[in-house]
Order: C-alpha cells, then sequence, then structure tokens
C-alpha cells in the first residue's frame, strides 16, 4: 500500500472549528499522519479565507521552509468581527513528499472590538434584581425571511441560560463562567440559526446569582462583585439577500418572576412548578405571563472578552446502583460514584407535593445520610409539583458534589430509572488512558480522573460540595501537571491565569484563590507560585510560549514581591504561609506538616526564579534572563547556607524538605546522592510511609525515582495502610480525598470542619504514575513533546502497564510487559514531527529486538546507546515494539 502524508486535525487556538474567538492574531495548529517511520514536517503551506473556496485568502504563507506544526500565529489582514475564516494546511516531509490540502476547519471571531457592542445592560426593576428569586427575561421580534446565519453574543451579571422559542441556546451551563468579572467579563457566542424561524421569534432568558453575587466561601459572602443581577444580549441575523439585522437588549425587553425561587451555587434550587405559566415549558417564555418593562442599568464591568475556555456542560451520565434504606429511616440513592453535578429526577405527584433532593458525598460508619462535612452548604433541591403526571427537574444554577441523595415526599416505592446523575465539568478534551496491572492502582487513577471532573467546573476548585469551591492557587498547582496528561486543559487554565493576572495586587502579590475573594487572604508561598508554575506547566506540555509572554509581568511581578518581603533579599523568612499544608509531621491536632514554612517559601522562590529566568530566556528577554538567573543563584545560595549543614544534610530533615531539595536542584551537586538516600532512610524508618502534605506529595516520588530509589517511590504508592493513596481506595474511595484518612480505619470521619472527599491535590502522584511508571515523559529540551523520551520502570512489583497521551502531534503511546524470566516488551508509538529517547531499562543488548531485527536495521532509529541503565534507542516517528531480555 502507498503510504500517503496527511493533514489533519486542524485547530484554532486549541479548538476544532470554534464559534466566538477574539483572538486577533489566533494561532493554528495541525497533526501530520503518515505510516512512514520519522517522518518529519520540512515546510508548510496556510490559507485563510472568508470564503470556503478560498477565492481570495486572507492569508496564504506560501511554501514556508519550517518544521513548526503547534501555534502557528495569524498574519494575514486584520479579521473582521462575526467572521467565519476557513482555513487548510498542506506541507512537505523530508522525503521531500507534498500533501494534499488538509480538510477545510474554520474559526469564526466574535466581537472584537468595544464599538460592536449596541445592547444595554438590563435588569428586573428596583430590588427585584438585588433579592434570591431569579429573574425571566424575554423578548419577542419578528424575522422577515429566510436566514443563513445567527448569532447570539450575551453575557450576565450573574448566571444565565438563554432559549430561543422555548429550546436551549445550546448545551453550555454556568455561563458566563467565574473570572474577575469587575475586570473581565466573558460573553458567549450562540449559533441559533436553527432556532429561528421567520414570523414571530422570542428570545427568553433566566438570570440567577451565581458566583457575582450569591454566597461564597465558609462566611457565606454574598454581592462579592456586585448586588444586582444585570443581562446584555445581541442577535445577529443574517438574512439570505446579505442584508443584516440586529436586536440587542434595551427598554423593550420584558421581565417576570416565575417558578425558580431559588438557585444557589452551594444550597441548590427551589422550584415551584405550579407558578408555571400555561406553555412556560420550563420556560416557553409565552406571552401570557406577567411581564413588565425591565430597568436599563449601567453597572461598572470590567472588559467584555470572549469565552476563553471550553464550555460547562453535561459530559456523563450516570445511573443509581442502588437504593439504600438507611438505619436513620432515610431512603437514599446510590449513584456509585462521588460526582458533581446534578440529578435530573421524574417524579408523579399530586399537584403542590414537595419532593426534596438532599446529596452528599459519603455515609457515616453506622451506614446513615452524613452532611457534617458539607458545613453550610445545603446542596438541596426542592421540587413543587404541578401535578398531573410525569414531571422531570433539573436544577439551573446550582450544583452538587454527592454520591448519595437523600429523597423525600415520593409517594411509594422510588424506581432507579427515575434518577439520573449528570456530571457537569468544563467540557476539556479527555487526552490521557493509564493501566497497569495493579488493580488497587488502576482505581487509584480512575479516582485522580474523578478528582478532575469534579473540580474542573470553570475555575479550578479545591472541592466541590462544601461551602468553599474556590480557586485555591495551591491545590491547582501542585495538580496541573497531571490534569494535563488526562485531558487538554490550556484553553481552561490560560483563562484562569489572566484572572490570576487581573487579581494580583499591584506589588505582585498573589491571592490565595483566583478569582480572587479578599476573605481568603494573600501570599503565601507554593501557593502564590501558581502564577509561575502553571504557565511553565502549560509552555511544557503544550510548546505554548503566547501564555509566558501573557503571564510574563504576572510571573515576574510575584517573583519581584517575594524579593521584597524582609530584609534578606534572597530568602523568605516572614509573613503568612501555609506551610506543608495537611503533612503528617507536624504538630498533633495540627494542619500544617513539620517542614519550616521559610525553608518551603525559600525553595519555592528560587523555583520560580528559575522558571522567570528561563522564560526569559526562550522570550528574547536578555537581561531579565541574566538577572533572574544570577538572583536564582543567590537564591540557592542564601538556601544552603541558612537550610544546609556544611556536609550537605537538611537541618530539618523532613521528607517534604529533602523531595523540595532534590527536585529543585537546591543542593550542591557531590551532596545529592546522600540527601537522597537520607530521605529514603526516613521513609523506611516510617515502616514506609510518607508523611508529606500538599507541598511535598508531588515531589516525593519523583524525587525518589530520580536518585535511584524508584523501587521505593513504587513501593510507596502500593502500600494499603494509611497514610497512603491507596488507603482511601481499600476504603471504597471512588475519588481523591482531601486528607489521607479522611474515614479512619474504624470508620469514623477526620474533623467535620475540614473533611472533603474530592480534593485533587494528592492526585498529583497522577503525573507519576504517567511519566515514571508507565514512562510516557517530555524531554526538556523540546517542550509540547516534540521529543518525547520513554522511561518506564519496570522492576518492581508492577509487571506491566500502558500510558497514551493525545499530545498536540498526535496520540504518543506506551505499554510494556515483564516476564518473571526477565523477558521483557516495551511498544512505543511516536507521532510524526517528533522524536523519542526510549530507553530499555536494564536490557541486555544482545537480546534487543524490534520487531525481529537487530536494532541497526530499523528504519526510524537515529542511534543506540548502551549503558549502565540499559540500552538507549532514538527514533524518529513511527510504531515500535520493543522486545529484549533484562539483565
Ligand atoms: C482548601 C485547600 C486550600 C487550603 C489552604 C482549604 O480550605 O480546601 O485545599 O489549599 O484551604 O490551605
Amino acid at each position: 500500500m502507498v503510504d500517503r502524508l496527511h493533514v489533519l486535525d486542524l485547530r484554532c487556538e486549541y479548538k476544532k472549528n470554534p464559534v466566538g474567538i477574539d483572538e486577533r492574531k489566533p494561532r493554528l495548529s495541525w497533526k501530520l499522519a503518515s505510516r512512514r517511520r520519522g517522518v518529519t514536517q520540512t515546510a508548510y503551506r496556510i490559507q485563510v479565507s472568508a470564503e470556503p473556496s478560498f477565492q481570495n485568502p486572507v492569508w496564504d504563507t506560501g511554501r514556508r521552509e519550517s518544521d513548526r506544526s503547534l501555534h502557528v500565529e495569524y498574519e494575514g489582514t486584520e479579521l473582521v468581527s462575526g467572521t467565519r475564516y476557513y482555513f487548510r494546511v498542506k506541507v512537505w516531509d523530508d522525503a521531500g513528499r507534498e500533501s494534499d490540502w488538509s480538510e477545510t476547519a474554520f474559526w469564526e471571531t466574535a466581537l472584537l472590538s468595544a464599538g460592536d457592542w449596541s445592547a444595554r445592560w438590563i435588569a428586573a426593576p428596583g430590588d427585584e434584581s438585588k433579592d434570591d428569586r431569579c429573574d425571566y427575561f424575554r423578548k419577542s421580534f419578528t424575522v422577515q425571511g429566510e436566514i443563513v446565519q445567527a448569532r447570539i453574543y450575551a453575557t450576565a451579571l450573574g448566571l444565565y441560560r438563554l432559549y430561543v422559542n422555548g429550546r436551549p441556546a445550546d448545551d453550555t451551563l454556568f455561563a458566563p463562567g467565574w473570572t474577575s468579572y469587575n475586570r473581565r467579563l466573558q460573553y458567549q457566542t450562540y449559533d441559533v440559526t436553527a432556532l429561528l424561524a421567520p414570523g414571530e421569534n422570542v428570545i427568553g432568558a433566566v438570570l440567577g446569582n451565581g458566583w457575582y453575587k450569591g454566597p461564597l466561601s465558609w462566611d457565606l459572602i454574598t454581592d462579592v462583585y456586585g448586588d444586582r443581577r444585570a443581562l446584555l444580549l445581541q442577535l445577529h441575523v443574517t438574512y439570505r439577500d446579505g442584508t443584516q439585522a440586529r436586536w440587542v437588549s434595551d427598554s423593550s425587553w420584558r421581565c417576570a418572576k416565575g417558578p425558580l425561587l431559588y438557585s444557589e451555587i452551594y444550597h441548590g434550587d427551589t422550584y415551584d412548578a405550579r407558578l408555571e405559566q400555561p406553555g412556560w415549558n420550563r420556560p416557553g417564555f409565552a406571552a401570557g405571563a406577567d411581564w413588565r418593562p425591565v430597568a436599563v442599568v449601567e453597572p461598572a464591568v470590567g472588559a467584555l472578552v470572549a469565552q476563553e475556555n471550553d464550555p460547562a456542560r453535561i459530559v456523563k451520565e450516570l445511573r443509581p446502583i442502588g437504593i439504600i434504606r438507611t438505619p436513620g429511616g432515610d431512603t437514599v440513592i446510590d449513584m456509585g460514584q462521588n460526582m458533581v453535578g446534578w440529578v435530573r429526577f421524574t417524579v408523579r405527584e399530586a399537584e403542590g407535593t414537595a419532593i426534596r433532593l438532599q446529596h452528599a458525598e459519603v455515609l457515616d460508619r453506622e451506614g446513615n445520610f452524613y452532611t457534617g462535612n458539607l458545613r453550610k452548604a445545603r446542596q438541596t433541591v426542592t421540587y413543587i409539583c404541578r401535578g398531573g403526571g410525569p414531571e422531570t427537574y433539573e436544577p439551573f444554577f446550582s450544583f452538587q458534589g454527592f454520591r448519595y441523595v437523600k429523597v423525600e415526599g415520593v409517594t411509594g416505592e422510588l424506581s432507579p430509572d427515575d434518577f439520573v446523575g449528570c456530571v457537569i465539568h468544563t467540557d476539556m478534551e479527555p487526552t490521557g488512558t493509564f493501566r497497569c496491572s495493579d488493580e488497587l492502582v488502576n482505581k487509584l487513577y480512575e479516582n485522580i480522573v474523578w478528582g478532575q471532573r469534579g473540580n474542573f467546573l470553570d475555575v479550578p476548585t479545591d472541592c466541590p460540595q462544601r461551602d468553599e469551591r474556590l480557586g485555591w492557587t495551591g491545590d491547582a498547582q501542585v495538580f496541573i501537571r497531571t490534569a494535563a496528561f488526562q485531558f487538554q486543559v490550556a484553553p481552561f487554565f490560560e483563562k484562569w491565569l489572566r484572572d490570576l493576572a487581573a487579581d494580583q495586587r499591584p506589588d505582585g502579590c498573589v491571592p490565595h484563590v483566583v478569582p480572587s475573594l479578599e476573605a481568603a487572604g494573600f501570599g503565601s508561598s507554593a501557593w502564590g507560585d501558581a502564577a509561575v508554575i502553571c504557565p511553565w506547566t502549560l509552555y511544557e506540555c503544550y510548546g505554548d510560549t503566547r501564555v509566558l509572554e501573557r503571564q510574563y509581568p504576572s510571573m515576574k511581578a510575584w517573583v519581584e514581591y517575594i524579593r521584597s518581603q524582609g530584609e534578606e533579599e534572597c530568602l523568605w523568612n516572614t509573613g503568612f504561609h501555609y506551610g506543608d499544608w495537611l503533612g503528617l509531621d507536624g504538630k498533633p491536632d495540627n494542619s500544617v506538616g513539620a517542614t519550616p514554612k521559610d525553608l518551603i517559601a525559600t525553595a519555592f522562590y528560587a523555583r520560580s526564579a528559575e522558571i522567570v529566568a528561563r522564560s526569559a530566556d526562550l522570550l528574547g528577554y536578555r537581561e531579565d534572563a541574566e538577572a533572574y538567573a544570577e538572583l536564582h543563584r543567590r537564591v540557592v545560595e542564601a538556601f544552603r547556607r541558612e537550610f544546609v549543614t556544611p556536609n550537605g544534610r537538611l537541618a530539618s530533615p523532613t521528607q517534604t524538605a529533602y523531595a523540595l531539595a532534590l527536585m529543585f536542584d537546591l543542593l550542591e551537586e557531590r551532596h545529592r546522592p546522600r540527601a537522597a538516600k537520607m530521605l529514603a532512610e526516613l521513609i523506611e524508618a516510617n515502616d514506609t510511609h510518607l508523611t508529606t502534605g500538599f507541598v511535598g506529595t508531588p515531589y516525593l516520588c519523583f524525587a525518589l525515582s530520580r536518585f535511584g530509589y524508584a523501587d521505593l517511590a513504587l513501593r510507596l504508592v502500593l502500600q494499603r495502610d494509611y497514610p497512603s493513596w491507596l488507603y482511601p481506595v481499600t476504603q471504597g474511595a471512588t475519588t481523591v480525598w482531601e486528607h489521607w484518612d479522611g474515614i479512619k480505619p474504624d470508620g469514623s470521619f477526620w474533623d467535620e470542619i475540614m473533611n472533603s472527599f474530592n480534593h485533587y491535590a494528592y492526585g498529583s502522584i497522577g503525573d507519576w504514575l504517567y511519566r515514571r511508571l508507565a514512562g510516557l515523559d517530555a524531554d526538556a529540551s523540546a517542550a509540547g513533546y516534540r521529543r518525547i523520551r520513554v522511561h518506564p520502570f519496570m522492576d518492581g512489583a508492577i509487571s506491566s502497564a500502558e500510558a497514551s497521551l493525545a499530545s498536540m502531534y498526535g496520540t504518543i503511546r506506551v505499554g510494556w510487559n515483564r516476564e518473571d524470566d526477565g523477558a521483557a516488551r516495551l511498544d512505543a508509538v511516536i507521532p510524526p514531527n517528533t522524536t523519542a529517547v526510549v530507553i530499555l531499562p536494564g536490557a541486555d543488548p544482545e537480546t534487543v529486538r524490534e520487531r525481529g531485527r537487530r536494532l541497526e536495521d530499523c528504519e526510524g532509529v537515529r542511534s543506540v546507546s548502551v549503558s549502565e541503565d540499559g540500552v538507549t534507542v532514538e527514533v524518529g516517528s513511527g510504531e515500535y515494539e520493543f522486545v529484549f531480555v533484562k539483565k
């Protein structure tokens, strides 16, 4: 069969055919496909045109000699608002072959300038826009003929849902998302062409408080951004004859109160179906209701920006696994999985019957419904029946973190068929898979994925159930690399990082939660370092330099903030820090581990200064690159003076201190092997158990495997007794817990003041499972998996593992297994336009074969070298199957 070179999977700003992009220089990426090994791109040509025929391209690069296939910035004529731009790509490869044009892809611009907006903000009159009862808006208008294109651009102060002629404008939930509203407010673009028809049409909207003004945090602070809900909307229509029409929110709109009496993120919904007007059809916005004039208002809002991350949606639906009658007499549905979203339920009851659903994560040791750990979050949905037949409800602006649902008010037996668990999160593309020979580890991996599903609902949250659900910077920082394996998270984090920068104080100090809530405070080390570590991680995983460029002022400001603290320029030993949060080696009944806070703060100071130096270097900021490299050198020196003995021991010998010192290269080279040995001894002396908290945990196994103790790292991962990653799994966990012992071996709980069963921080071990156990890693020399490093750990109690990652270049796969007699197999799939270093650990060079051939005779193999570690093979793209015997 003739092998052809193809270009496929075209992306604009990471997305497939996105509608509503306001980047003036969007970036285009594509993948290559070819069965030939070792394929690289040598040239490309891009055409962009406002017509699918490409008759008059607005950009044609011609043939450009370049191996670049990611993030090529648009450089054509200035883009026009509300326009669809088609693009296609062809490439040439290293064998001189030319591909055909790719299939055509497109992106559509949103509203590129403030002048595109003519809508007015509208609100319910007077205090009606300030109370807790949701608002309904309505606009009826006449469409004059056949429509070829219709778009709604809309946003709200609060949360909104849009309907066109009674049907949802699309499946987006929790719009406009959570940003630092007084600085940046996202609007959404809806393609409503198919929902409109000639004649009378009705746009309806429902508005709730949401993050804008509903209760937030443990103090249930309200009106954080403002006290009045409001809506802004424009409908742009193009008729078949090319004429255009526009309807915008203004004084001609009407508003009403309706059946949605209450809908708050922490507390749930109250819906009285008896208040639906005939023909409302949830909500049909029929003319008969008590519609009154709206108020036109002029709220203070930040810049309007087009939706940046993927929308939140119902991504999965779960069916109950059982219905329980608890010893306390409650009827409780078990979803079988700690999940985030809501329950869609159907009931058949008499008019006025109140149905109540209460949501909880766990049952207590007696098997009773338990809500203690939710603190003040009520997580309760109340539905009052209209009567007369099956009625189905699902919430509007609340989400619940739960596995168990207590149901009250239903007469007769409950049927599991009437309850659907709707899993809601930002609809990121799944990118990773992992499996190994140990089923408990596989379950742990699944739990880590569920931790991300549950906590990536528009912002990265600490937990999704109690009165918190905030964008804790520290948690995001420790989990981001794992997150980037499991899902495509670039747009998600790029949005969040913009809010981080927007909420940073003028002195560079970073809030503890983003979007910021003053009450949550500012400035802890390891939390604030999210400003630097997160953009850098996106660069490493996606080869994205624009995020570094955009965030650079924020990254630098954070390091300068640290530098200005206290009297010692290169030590950070002042201020408030969370320390090794929830570490186990601290004082009894204390939430902070034993590692000194100034050691952690100075270690992260060094790490952040180093990243800023490297980013400056990449971006061509010469002076900064040198200045921060020098600062980094001096901070490392100060660290050694303050925290390391002359012979290289850490003065405060904790697991976290050693892990940080080793992973951030803070020790003199000659001292590192000994330090690693001491770390290993600390763990062994603790009966192979960790003591690390949020700060040390992500680095612990990496530090061990980097310095020759991978076997111990794996034994830690396989440890089943508390404290360990698998302990919760043995207790039936379906998500990752906040505490190593959220539920104790005797079935009792950790203090209910702070005991989330869906906290992703310790899920950061996912990164190690991918990179060290399965061995699917990026080589630091070329970001975005342009150069791949395959280096599994094949020697411990795990006999096989496999992982895959849909990288920007294509899917990378690694799989291996090992027999007791030392026979081993390692498969690797390396995408076109990348190369890989494949290490066959402990391989006897004489025995290595790739599909039966010796390495010297293999297509795609570029070099082979033998060392103590085994055989290292450098390869180009292709599918490889190595077999060998381990020495
Ligand atoms: C959150 C965390 C967070 C921490 C700060 C907690 O309440 O749930 O995950 O990082 O506070 O230490």
